[in-house]
């Protein structure tokens, strides 16, 4: 009865979406999604900011129409907030309010993307990309993974074989592993992006959530011939039901995304982008950090030794500085795809590795999220997890 377009053939939901579904369930433990914990969630903060922004007359300016590019307060504090990033030098036209890190990389994609172009990858990488490549019939090609992050001798070989349209990559605390690039690779990686000249797309939802190690600068502000997009979200410093994040780009970048986000959604909530800027503004980060990060350090810890105790012998997992995810492999092979649903029936939910594979045939790993679960449903969702992998 409906002939929908052919971009819909072959398209399913995205397998953490899908997961979604049996979270509700108030006994599940889960490692699936990549959520903040609930007292990371700085409620009484938005609320004051809130009443703040409802007492004063600017409030109207907030609840009307706005400009494409965004809240302008919120495009001036993100110039001052990705200098943490070591982005310096940029003005407003490098700027655009995006709803969410999501649609900067939809967006990047709309711009980008003919009907099969092709776009690199690391393997694995975060799922939703190899999901939004699909609605913009783009092909994704996985490229190699070292322990601390994409292999640089592969991806040459493939710029050079598949001609990219661009690059993708979360290069600090990559999800779904947690691996953060050292400064080399990503100054090796700019030079090969330099060479075979392509664009990258830089995904930093997660460099502010960093609980040990040594900051290392972005890849953007290593840039000096405006190739690399930078996407930077807070939802996972402020509150991912916000939906606000911003863009950074050439300016020449930043106008095709903002032709395309106007015939997407006109403009991200102005009374989100007003929250997230006040609470910039505000001086709110830096204690929030120093809240939430000794929390995630503690559970990334916790979960660790309940790997220890409880998994297999043959797994073998990441141990990240940051972020909100472990991942993890059995050297042995065994396959995690088959032991997900007793999982499910066991009430705990992760996420199936082979899911975050562009060529989506790797099938021994698994994804765990610690952020969001008590300490206490850390230790027992793995010793479930143990005794269904034992
Ligand atoms: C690597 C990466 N990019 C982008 C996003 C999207 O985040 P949001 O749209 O909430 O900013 C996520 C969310 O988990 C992510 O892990």
């Amino acid at each position: 009865m409906f002939q929908f377009s052919d971009r819909m053939n072959g398209l399913s939901a995205n397998a953490i979406r899908e997961i979604f579904k049996y979270l509700s369930d108030p006994e599940m433990i889960s490692f699936a999604g990549g959520m903040p914990n609930r007292d990371a969630l700085p409620a009484e903060i938005l609320n004051e900011l809130s009443e703040r922004l409802f007492r004063d007359k600017k409030i109207y300016s907030v609840l009307q129409y706005g400009a494409t590019e965004g809240y302008l307060p919120l495009r001036e504090s993100g110039i001052e907030f990705v200098k943490r990033v070591g982005i310096q030098g940029i003005g407003l036209d490098n700027t655009l309010v995006i709803t969410g890190g999501q649609q900067g990389i939809d967006l990047t994609c709309k711009i980008f993307l003919n009907k099969g172009d092709c776009v690199l990858v690391e393997d694995p990488t975060y799922v939703a990309v190899l999901h939004i490549l699909k609605t913009y019939e783009a092909k994704a090609y996985g490229v190699k993974s070292d322990a601390d992050g994409i292999n640089t001798d592969d991806l040459e070989e493939k710029i050079k074989r598949y001609h990219p349209k661009f690059i993708y990559l979360v290069p600090t605390f990559g999800n779904p592993t947690g691996k953060t690039y050292p400064l080399e690779k990503r100054k090796k990686i700019l030079s090969l992006a330099e060479r075979y000249d392509v664009v990258i797309l830089e995904d930093d939802p997660y460099s502010h959530l960093r609980f040990g190690g040594e900051p290392v600068p972005s890849i953007k502000s290593l840039d000096t011939t405006g190739r690399v997009i930078y996407n930077t979200s807070f939802s996972k410093i402020i509150s991912p039901g916000i939906r606000c994040g911003l863009a950074v780009a050439d300016p020449e970048i930043i106008s095709k995304l903002v032709l395309c986000k106007q015939a997407t959604d006109v403009h991200t909530s102005a009374l989100s982008a007003a929250l997230a800027d006040g609470f910039l503004r505000g001086g709110y980060l830096d204690p929030q950090l120093k809240k939430i990060l000794p929390i995630y350090l503690e559970k990334k810890t916790l979960m660790r030794e309940a790997i220890k105790k409880y998994m297999p012998k043959d797994f073998e997992c990441t141990d990240p500085n940051g972020g909100l995810f472990i991942f993890g492999e059995f050297k042995s092979g065994k396959c995690a795809d088959d032991y997900f649903k007793t999982a499910l029936e066991n009430k705990v939910a992760y996420v199936k590795g082979v899911d975050f594979y562009a060529a989506g045939d790797v099938h021994n790993s698994l994804r765990l999220n610690f952020s969001n679960s008590t300490n206490a449903q850390i230790d027992t969702g793995m010793k479930i997890l143990g005794k269904i992998f034992g």
